[in-house]
């Protein structure tokens, strides 16, 4: 009793003192890498939000199954006969067993490897062993010990899952920030496609260092990536890096920033064929920022993120365009898994693909030159955050602070200039503070 009062005690002086530096500019540094925070965030925040589960080109045909993590929970995406796409928690309703063990593949059922029983891709429960010996005349009702579903809706290829019966669509969730998902989903008209299944690995990194940086990070670019500026890989420099906007929905907690880079080619790094299809499918609204923007780089809250920027896969010469999409999952304390993909447009051609992936390899890719730098620079940051000098301490989030949005930008959301500023990681915070105080 008295370890769960100062438990309780603990997390009110905690949340109290979020939310008094936070409406100053401020974020103590304790939210970081912290045993209270970790548990409140998946008892509050990662069972209420919608959280990214597949792209649904991942399964493109009846069977096709992955495994996935959904708020701590091992479940499965899996497209049934009839091509439906449903989700299901990957425990057997027998005695608890995860029934499907791959990662992906494809499969007509689910035979638990404890006693036997059988799912159906639906999730049905399809087989008993030894249903009449064992249980009386109908005492074993099927239909009633299918695999627990879980809700899901998705948008424009990507397939959510949400744990809260009572959480808002996933269109509410999303509140506007379709506009800008768009530029990365809506390539031509057949979308976006996964080139391959997601790159994975494990960081001792806490998430939310991740997702915020990638909320519209363009300050730590040219310093962070100066190598891949200095070698010519990079289609920016130092001196312009600040050019563009960062873009937020509020109380939503998506953030974007859209990085530009003077005198760049409308589109830069898209092949023909990718832009014709943009022109077809995209507004005017969305076309007219999108057509100037050399680096797109995004966070639908809490976890997801996407990115797009050209990179040269040779130094020096044209960059080639590339988009990946990431999500940040805590495994543990300080501790999270990574799912890293390289998103292709549907409709272009071989030879494209190809050469987005190699970018995206190149500079993103478990080993890539980006990747690498980020992750020594957020694994660093985790741990200098447990040490408990540190954990008194605040960090400064007052950029644009005391500055006016622009008020005639073609696209929704609160919207600042420049590019570097620490808007969207404000908004960002505030929506993880909401989650986090609702009891
Ligand atoms: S735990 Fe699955 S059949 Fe018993
Ligand atoms: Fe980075």
């Amino acid at each position: 009793m008295s370890s769960t009062l100062s438990q309780a005690t603990e997390i009110d002086r905690l949340l109290g003192r979020a939310r008094s530096e936070m409406s100053e500019g401020r974020v103590p540094v304790e939210i970081f890498n912290s045993d209270v925070v970790f548990a409140l965030e998946q008892e509050r925040l990662f069972q209420r939000a919608w959280l990214f589960l597949a792209h649904e080109s991942e399964l493109p045909d009846p069977g096709d199954y992955v495994l996935r993590s959904l708020a701590g929970n091992s479940v499965i995406v899996s497209r049934d006969e009839s091509g439906r796409i449903g989700c299901f928690l990957n425990m057997c309703r027998h005695r608890g067993n995860q029934v499907c063990k791959a990662s992906e593949g494809n499969a007509s059922h689910f035979r638990c490897s404890y006693h036997g029983w059988t799912y159906a891709n639906d999730g049905r429960l399809i087989g008993v062993p030894h249903i009449r010996r064992v249980y009386d005349p109908g005492q074993m009702q099927r239909s009633d010990w299918g695999l627990v579903p879980v809700r899901t809706e998705s948008y424009a290829g990507l397939l959510f899952g949400c744990l809260d019966p009572g959480a808002p669509s996933l269109e509410e969730y999303l509140g506007g920030f379709q506009f800008y998902l768009d530029l990365y989903l809506r390539p031509g008209p057949n979308g976006t496609e996964a080139y391959a299944p997601p790159d994975r690995w494990e960081a001792g990194t806490d998430w939310k260092i991740c997702a915020e940086n990638f909320a519209g990070d363009g300050y730590h670019t040219p310093v962070a990536h100066q190598f891949g500026f200095e070698l010519g890989y990079y289609a920016s420099s130092a001196t312009t890096h600040a050019d563009g906007y960062a873009v937020h929905i509020p109380h939503k907690g998506h953030g974007i920033g859209l990085g530009q880079t003077p005198g760049m080619s409308p589109f830069f790094g898209y092949p023909p064929e990718v832009v014709a299809g943009m022109e077809d499918v995209l507004s005017e609204a969305q076309l007219s920022i999108f057509r100037e923007v050399r680096t797109a780089v995004g966070t639908v809250f809490p976890n997801l993120s996407l990115l797009i920027q050209p990179f040269s896969t040779v130094p020096g010469e044209p960059g080639v365009r590339f988009c990946t999409m990431r999500l940040w999952q805590p495994v543990g304390v300080g501790r999270m898994q990574m799912l890293s993909w390289c998103l292709v447009p549907a409709d272009a051609s071989k030879e494209y693909k190809d050469a987005a992936y190699r970018a995206y390899t190149l500079a993103f890719g478990q080993a890539g030159m980006f990747e690498q730098d980020d992750f020594d620079n957020w694994s660093r940051v985790t741990r200098m955050a447990s040490s408990p000098l540190c954990r008194d301490l605040s960090f400064p989030y007052f950029m644009g602070l005391t500055r006016a949005p622009l008020d005639d930008f073609p696209g929704p959301g609160v919207v600042m200039q420049p590019y570097m500023t620490e808007t969207n990681f404000r908004n960002l915070w505030q929506t993880w503070l909401e989650y986090l105080e609702r009891p």
